[in-house]
């Protein structure tokens, strides 16, 4: 018998559950995106997230287990993401999990949204062995994840200001271009020249990451150049964030002496992110995951994933546990 795990994620913008079996067999993953309620306020509104959290998640969980085929009594265990993130937003996700945990009598698991991240490298391959270097870029995280084992990581950097996401978010809403972001700057970049404007590559020492310098150098050049192409400002913004992103990832991968590298989080959709992560492992003989698209965004399936991991190496979290929108990894 699989271990069937429902996942439950409304950390942020998306609400979202998933069935999972043996943290590695998706079954079904259902994501309703609050994108369109948010992007006139050009970021997250938490009140709006928490209120249509409410609204979106039965139908969401019950969307997840019809389309997987099961019921409620066929899962054994579900998992929720308590943190880091929005506290009204998990307290919506984590209230549906232990409510459901309850009237069926399964162990609830509480699953940390950057772990659930580093998991969605193991949904794409599942016979995936640590240790591995996992570079985790989203809107609100950008880290770089030595995980030497289940349950055991070291964090060998991360911004000392904006996250890349964030970063990609503010330089689009300077643009006019709409939230979020980093979807738009990506498609625009693609008829840029990315050569067109030499944008700073910070902390080029050092494996922590910065690009709030990075932002004011945009904003400063198209204000001094408004006749400027959004495309090329496009490309030459996003190829200074991946150079920088590349960059530390394979020095910490070298230091670390790892032989497999992977991404993760909703930056990690960027295609010419992709493109460079590929070929600088191929060029250096290291393997990489780079996972579908639809696991590097929030989704349920990494917390259902994350979850099965839990609970293979330790105990359910107790009922009475709380989230934490602080958590680290
Ligand atoms: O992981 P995620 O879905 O939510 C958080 O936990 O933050 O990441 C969302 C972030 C946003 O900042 C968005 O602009 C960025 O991921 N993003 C991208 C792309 N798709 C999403 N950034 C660059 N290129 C993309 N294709
Ligand atoms: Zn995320």
């Amino acid at each position: 018998m699989p271990t069937r795990i429902l996942g439950i994620e409304t950390s942020c913008d998306e609400t979202a559950a998933a069935v999972v079996d043996d943290g590695r067999v998706v079954r079904s993953s259902v994501v309703s995106s609050q994108v369109d309620l948010h992007a006139r306020f050009g970021g997250v509104v938490p009140e709006i997230a928490s209120r249509a959290h409410v609204e979106l998640i039965n139908e969401v969980v019950e969307e997840a287990l019809v389309e997987a085929g099961t019921e409620l009594r066929d899962l054994d265990a579900i998992a929720a993401c308590h943190g880091p993130g929005l506290a009204g937003a998990l307290l919506v996700g984590v209230s549906a999990a232990k409510a459901l945990a309850l009237t069926a009598d399964l162990p609830y698991v509480g699953v940390n949204h950057l772990e659930a991240h580093l998991y969605a490298a193991w949904l794409q391959e599942p016979a995936l062995q640590p240790p591995i270097v996992v570079l985790l870029v989203s809107g609100g995280h950008t880290l770089l994840v030595v995980m030497e084992d289940h349950g055991r990581y070291r964090v060998a950097g991360q911004t000392v200001d904006d996250a890349a996401g964030e970063a990609f978010d503010k330089v689009a809403r300077f643009l006019g271009l709409g939230y979020p972001g980093g979807p738009v700057i990506d498609r625009l970049a693609a008829s840029g020249d990315a050569n067109a404007i030499r944008f700073p590559r910070a902390m080029r020492d050092e494996v922590d990451f910065s690009f709030a310098g990075l932002k004011t150098a945009v904003v400063n050049h198209v204000r001094r150049n408004p006749g400027t192409s959004v495309p090329d400002v496009a490309a030459s913004f996003q190829e200074a964030v991946v150079d920088q992103l590349v960059d530390k990832l394979f020095t910490v991968a070298g230091t670390a002496g790892v032989g497999t590298v992977a991404i993760g989080g909703g930056v990690a959709a960027n295609s010419r992110l992709r493109e460079r992560v590929g070929d600088e492992a191929a060029a250096r003989g290291l393997r990489v995951f780079l996972p579908p698209l639809e696991l590097c965004t929030d989704n349920g399936a990494m917390i259902a994933a994350a979850g099965w991991w839990q609970l293979a190496r330790g105990a359910p979290t107790p009922l009475d546990a709380g989230i934490d929108p602080n958590l680290r990894l």
